[in-house]
């Protein structure tokens, strides 16, 4: 599997892209046998912001959903949508078109040119909670698997759906979050500190892990959408989300090229007499 996000900025930028498929807000513009295979209603535990927020994320396809997703490279991107090759060689794609006014999107997949299913998703306010309606479509459906189908695909969307909504519900937290921490932190004995810990430091939140070397320190959220940041490895972070990948030293995104964000400044870390203390660099 390669976990990919490529773009270049323009495609970021270019407000002149619009979707491929003609007539894309209109049901089933290619005159398929389209059959719905299914529909499912669903309460999603975060505001219809988070949602279009996510409807419009491209760059968590291949990552959060490494499961299911490949690899994912930008071909164009505007108020419109999006559209993403689904395989290096450019023969298959997606394409996600927005309604904000009837409060809906269909994303189409294409498999070499070929349309192999419509997906059409309604998005509600409920509360503050999101209420979505998803209907499944692919043509030339043989009605005998219709039933298996249907099951296969309730369980993807499923999965799909949790794992989105996870992602949605921590950020909301992180986001609504406006405490303080101190500006120092007496973590006491370093030979009792365990192995890993995740402590509040003025505005950030910041991961320290125990090894042979010493004491690591470092966000413990990615500066992108606030995702966890992960174990370093070689001095580099990643982010599960979006695969953003960080220089823990310099604090540098080092992945992928197109990114404008970086780790904040890690707090000093002294250690006393086999006292180990954090001090915010001020
Ligand atoms: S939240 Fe997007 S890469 Fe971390
Ligand atoms: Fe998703």
């Amino acid at each position: 599997m390669s976990n990919t996000i490529k773009t270049d900025a323009n495609k970021l930028t270019d407000t002149r892209s619009m979707p491929q498929q003609r007539n894309a807000l209109e049901h089933n513009p290619n005159q398929l046998a389209l059959t719905e295979i299914v529909n499912f209603d669903r309460i999603i535990n975060v505001n219809t912001e988070r949602v279009w927020e996510n409807v419009l994320d491209w760059e968590h396809l291949a990552w959060l959903h490494d499961t299911s997703f490949d690899y994912n490279e930008l071909d164009a991107a505007g108020e419109w949508g999006w559209r993403v090759w689904s395989d290096s060689a450019h023969k298959n794609h997606i394409e996600l078109c927005v309604n904000r006014d009837q409060s809906t999107y269909v994303a189409r997949s294409y498999l070499a040119g070929e349309q192999i299913s419509e997906i059409w998703t309604t998005i509600t306010a409920n509360n503050g909670d999101t209420s979505i309606n998803v209907s499944i479509n692919a043509p030339n459906i043989d009605i005998k698997k219709l039933p298996k189908l249907s099951a296969i695909y309730l369980n993807l969307y499923t999965q799909l759906w949790d794992e989105d909504e996870q992602m949605m519900i921590r950020r909301q937290a992180k986001l609504s979050d406006r405490s303080h921490g101190p500006d120092s932190i007496n973590l006491g004995a370093l030979d009792a500190l365990e192995a890993e810990k995740i402590v509040k430091l003025g505005r950030h939140e910041w991961q320290i892990r125990k090894s042979d070397k010493g004491i690591e320190v470092y966000a413990a959220n990615c500066p992108h959408l606030l995702g966890p940041l992960g174990q370093n490895t070689d001095n580099q972070v990643v982010c599960p989300w979006h695969g953003y990948r960080f220089d823990i030293i310099s604090g540098k995104c080092v992945f992928p090229e197109h990114a404008n964000c970086r780790l904040p400044q890690p707090p000093t870390v002294a250690i006393i007499e086999g006292q180990a203390s954090l001090s915010l660099v001020v």
